[in-house]
């Protein structure tokens, strides 16, 4: 039994628990992620999943993205990419609706799955039953030659390594960074960007690893904020565009290792029923970067301090303006609107984990839950 445990503590390479080691990892996971496939200087994006099938991409009349838990909401900030960036329609789906409701599918769909586990029942059947109808499926996957990398028509893996712990943090921001090149190539493609606009993309998504290192200096900061609310009974996370499905996921994270309530909301959605509960008990974590919609998440935060919610703010930068309205900032470097995703995840991830740990919960194996949900 000695020698599993130092097997273990070998495994988790000096990090008290893989989840802390895997959002540490996330840097080298997204090079990893994009090495051989982003050539930035040449303004080449290179997947032969897109190439061989590019005919199938540029004649869907829509994508359609099957996935479930975190996968789903990597899913949904695709939607935003590959709407904003290479103008296809897109719809993201849980794969436990899609596949019982009669979906209407098309040989003209595109079906993308993503699953790190590639093995979640729900989204092998969903493509399952795309496939039969003749849609063209794509995967994304980070198990190599898993029952969902098997059976789909093409994939792009996310090469992010093993992810251990349960709450998923380095498949997520992998998946986007997958999800990202495939919306640019097919922008390029279609026409959809200026080539300077692309070659922005390139090269500010080359930046990303460095920028989540930096984002992660953060740490310290942000365990001494996790102590302040860790005995918090529910938190509201809040975020616009790009950013509200980050702050789904970061409700998730919350959820899934500290058993503490949160929900994840779109701030302008906060109006219609979440300001109902807000008053000195309530943390809001917002998402308040520099591009996209700053102006209304200031204005959000405003009315969530007339209510005398407390407010972390995850910010870019040198921000000034939320500074002065919020008790807590945590800054992300700044990055282009729709790669910023990859920068706000990182103090959410850390927030949870911190809170989890100080709670005392089992943060690799959270009660109830499973890494890969292979029954329905
Ligand atoms: C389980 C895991 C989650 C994961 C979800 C989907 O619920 O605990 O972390 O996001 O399944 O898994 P997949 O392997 O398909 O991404």
């Amino acid at each position: 039994q000695k020698l599993q445990l130092n097997l273990e503590q070998i495994e988790k390479g000096g990090y008290p628990h893989f989840m802390l080691k895997e959002i540490y990892e996330q840097p080298l996971a997204i090079k990893d992620t994009y090495r051989g496939r982003l050539l930035a200087d040449e303004g080449i994006i290179k997947m032969a999943g897109i190439e061989d099938n590019m005919k199938r991409f540029l004649n869907a009349d829509r994508i359609i993205i099957v996935a479930c838990g975190t996968s789903w909401h990597a899913g949904l900030v695709a939607e935003y990419i590959f709407e904003d960036l290479a103008r296809i329609p897109v719809e993201v789906e849980y794969a436990s609706e899609f596949r019982y409701r009669n979906p209407v599918i098309t040989e003209k769909d595109v079906v993308i799955s993503i699953s790190q586990s590639g093995e979640t029942a729900d989204t092998l059947a969903a493509i399952k039953l795309a496939k039969s109808k003749g849609a063209f499926v794509f995967g994304v996957c980070n198990v190599v030659g898993s029952s969902i990398a098997r059976e789909t028509d093409a994939g792009a893996y996310t090469h992010a390594g093993p992810e251990i712990g349960v709450a998923s943090t380095k498949a997520f921001t992998t998946q986007i960074t997958v999800l990202t090149l495939i919306a640019l190539r097919l922008a390029r493609a279609k026409g959809t960007m200026s080539s300077s606009d692309y070659r922005r993309h390139l090269h500010e998504l080359e930046l990303i690893p460095e920028k989540v290192a930096e984002a992660l200096k953060a740490d310290k900061h942000i365990q001494a904020i996790s102590k302040l609310y860790k005995d918090s009974r529910n938190m509201l996370y809040l975020g616009r565009g790009y950013n509200f499905p980050v702050a789904l996921e970061g409700a998730l994270k919350l959820k899934e290792i500290s058993y503490i309530h949160a929900e994840g909301y779109p701030a302008a959605e906060m109006k219609h029923g979440p300001i109902a509960l807000i008053d000195e008990n309530m943390p809001v974590i917002i998402i308040a970067t520099k591009k996209g919609h700053y102006e209304k998440v200031v204005s959000n935060i405003q009315e969530i301090k007339a209510r005398k919610g407390k407010i972390i703010g995850i910010v870019t930068e040198g921000d000034v303006s939320v500074r002065e309205l919020a008790d807590h900032v945590i800054e992300v470097p700044e990055t282009l609107e729709n790669l910023s995703p990859l920068l706000t995840t990182i103090p959410l991830q850390l927030l949870s984990y911190h809170i989890a740990v100080m709670l005392g919960k089992n943060v690799d194996q959270p009660r109830n839950l499973a890494k890969s949900v292979t029954v329905e």
